[in-house]
């Protein structure tokens, strides 16, 4: 059967991960803010690691964009949905290096030092571009693995915990900063996260995963 294309971002039947996840039925809808929610080892990290392709459904179909994943090359895709794990990726070199290299993997035109001093204020990082990264602390790792996403203008963004390692003050600077960029540049934004402001303030619709099914408000 031809599937029709929709209008929502993803759209998912029917999978199983393992034990570990079996959702029926799902929808995220795009340009909007959804917060994915659900105690520790529910399953949330291994819904939004389908999404992206890092895992694959034992059985059933995840569409984005009307578009059967299984059909959409793995590097194109992560072109369009960008994802921050919930441990970052920090690669050894200096901060420049490491906000660089999601537009070098995903073969993008790099960005110029001034653009990546904007990113740095952006996500209130108060280093210079040729400062090794491995003696940032856990929280300015976490923060430099934002700025990489937002230098990649892809039309989703995933992020897995984003502020688990920021204090009150920088989390809400920061995902301040974040959420008017998803608003005002026409994103979407998937967020996992423990924060109840984060959801009551912003979320647009609530996932919450529980024992590896999801509960959709
Ligand atoms: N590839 C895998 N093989 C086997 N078990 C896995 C795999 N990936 C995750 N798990 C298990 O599945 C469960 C859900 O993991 P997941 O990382 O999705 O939880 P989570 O909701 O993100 O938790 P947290 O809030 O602690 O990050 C956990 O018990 C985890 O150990
Ligand atoms: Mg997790």
């Amino acid at each position: 059967m031809i599937k029709m294309k929709d209008s929502n971002l993803f759209k998912i039947e029917k999978v199983k991960f393992k034990n570990i996840l079996s959702i029926d039925d799902l929808e995220i809808k795009e340009n909007k803010i959804t917060c994915i929610v659900g105690p520790s080892g529910s399953g949330k990290s291994t819904l939004v690691k389908l999404l992206n392709k890092m895992i694959s459904p034992d059985s059933g179909k995840i569409y984005y964009r009307g578009q059967d994943l299984d059909e959409i090359n793995s590097i194109n895709l992560r072109r369009k949905v960008l994802m921050a794990n919930q441990s970052p990726a920090i690669y050894k070199g200096t901060v420049k290096d490491n906000l660089l290299i999601g537009l070098k993997f995903s073969e993008k035109p790099l960005a110029s030092d001034e653009t990546l001093e904007q990113i740095l204020s952006d996500i209130k990082i108060k280093k210079s571009l040729n400062d090794q990264v491995e003696n940032l602390s856990g929280g300015e790792k976490q923060r430099i693995s934002l700025g990489r996403l937002l230098l990649m203008d892809g039309e989703v963004l995933i992020l897995d915990e984003p502020s688990s390692a920021l204090d009150q003050d920088t989390e809400a600077f920061v995902m301040d900063y974040i959420l008017s960029y998803v608003r005002t540049k026409n994103k979407s934004l998937l967020v996992v996260t423990h924060s109840k402001k984060l959801v009551q303030d912003y979320a647009d619709a609530l996932i919450e995963i529980k024992e590896g099914r999801a509960i959709y408000e």
